[in-house]
């Protein structure tokens, strides 16, 4: 398993462009199972997560063709529809399949997903969204199996919790279901909406993607599409808090400013020099930065996927923080290694209570989920002396090579092959 190898002290210069959101990608890409046409799309992160959903798709008898950034892909004629525990474990978003096969073909079979680093993350609301549309399941030997006796039929949903994924499966089932749906208390993140966005260039009707109520006309079949993959908002927050921990003149480019409204309040709550413009933030080096309390929430909130890179800068401004975690229930697997590297850190249930004025000092820590392993990242590059970094694995799940993107910056950042 690849290691990084970082060396503290950094300086930072210049820019950097954020490539294509992964979480944007992942069920953007899963739609095309919705059509037998061409589905052009550009943009697309060359992260791993990425590579498993197209090998998942490729298993399934997708043709698909890439030129640089842009894919082609056609599912007209699909032999297997079911997704193995070996690809589901490793990525939650399989279970995003669900909705489009039982759309297009009636059937549909998932290994449970299973639950990972940051919590049991079950899919209670996606089942029983796609349940009201008509789906039946059962679970068996690990598998969901999912039938349709006709054809989906368009319902009225009321969704428990907005959950991002369930938002998004039920509302791919639903453009091919008979009739009108409405999704009420629906996830309203920008990868919703540039997921609705890529449906309706594809023939969907779809009206109120953004707000709490999504409403779905069905329709019989989608034609060719080209979509163009928002930004990465939470690579993009990532790299404005390296740029202030580092505590120099940087602009980050290709954001939809609008998409970090909640993380842009806070930095500037917190003193933070930030010149903001509809695509760049470009960072200064801010005077005494000061503490502040977030709560993570679903979007428009604070997103609980910039939770762990915040408690790094929490940790070396003045003054004490706290960040209480709403979305997931073990969000915080990055503490103890924040701890290792020099942070003062105290957990209770769903709370941290971050001591500011903390030095990094290089050690041996563990990567374990995404988010948290790129706050290992931030802190082993602002701190002093030698990190080491394992299992980057985790890291390259959502961050194209960041010893690439960033390392060229001039950060003492290597990986080392094991
Ligand atoms: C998406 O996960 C993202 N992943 C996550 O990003 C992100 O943290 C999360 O949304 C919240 O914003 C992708 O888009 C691929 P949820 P998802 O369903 O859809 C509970 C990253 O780092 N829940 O909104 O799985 C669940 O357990 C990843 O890129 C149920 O109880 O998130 C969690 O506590 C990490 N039952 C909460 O809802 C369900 O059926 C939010 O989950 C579904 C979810």
């Amino acid at each position: 398993m690849d290691k990084l190898i970082i060396v503290g002290n950094n300086k930072l210069k210049g820019s950097i462009k954020v490539h294509g959101s992964k979480n944007a990608a992942l069920p953007i890409l899963v739609s095309s199972l919705l059509s037998d046409k061409n589905l052009i799309l550009r943009n697309i992160p060359n992260v791993d997560d990425i590579d498993n959903m197209l090998k998942l798709l490729r298993g399934f008898g997708a043709k698909i063709s890439t030129n640089n950034k842009s894919i082609t892909i056609n599912n007209r004629s699909l032999k297997n529809i079911s997704a193995d525990y070996d690809i589901v474990r490793k990525m939650r978003a399989s279970v995003l399949i669900l909705g489009p096969l039982l759309s297009r073909f009636g059937y549909s079979k998932i290994s449970l997903p299973g639950g990972c680093a940051i919590g049991t993350r079950p899919v209670d609301i996606h089942l029983d969204g796609l349940s009201k549309l008509g789906a039946k399941f059962k679970i068996e030997n690990g598998f969901i199996i999912g039938n349709v006796k006709n054809k989906l039929i368009g319902n009225k949903i009321k969704l428990s919790f907005p959950s991002v994924g369930a938002t998004e499966n039920i509302l791919m089932a639903s453009v091919l279901a008979k009739g009108e749906t409405i999704i009420d208390q629906a996830a309203r993140e920008p990868e919703i909406q540039d997921l609705g966005n890529c449906l309706i260039a594809m023939g969907a009707k779809i009206e109120g993607l953004g707000s709490r109520k999504i409403y779905i006309q069905g329709v019989d079949n989608l034609k060719t599409a080209k979509h163009t993959i928002i930004s990465d908002r939470i690579v993009a927050g990532t790299y404005i808090i390296l740029a202030i921990m580092l505590n120099c003149k940087f602009e980050v480019k290709n954001v939809n400013t609008h998409h970090i409204k909640s993380l842009i309040d806070v930095l500037k709550r917190m003193g933070c020099e930030l010149n903001v413009s509809n695509n760049s933030v470009k960072v200064s080096p801010s005077k005494k930065l000061k503490s502040c309390n977030i709560e993570t929430a679903p979007y428009p909130g604070f997103p609980t996927d910039l939770q762990a890179q915040l408690m790094a800068l929490m940790s070396i401004v003045n003054g004490n923080s706290q960040i209480k975690e709403t979305v997931f229930e073990n969000r915080f697997m990055h503490v103890p290694e924040l701890i290792r590297l020099g942070g003062n850190i105290r957990l209770t249930k769903d709370k941290a209570y971050i001591k500011g004025n903390q030095k990094f000092k290089g050690a041996q820590v563990m990567a374990s989920d995404l988010r948290a392993s790129v706050s290992l990242v931030l802190a082993a590059l602002c701190g002093e002396g030698k990190t080491v970094i394992n299992r980057v694995y985790h890291l390259d799940r959502g961050y194209e090579k960041i010893e690439k993107s960033i390392g060229k910056l001039g950060l003492k950042i290597k990986r080392v092959k094991s």
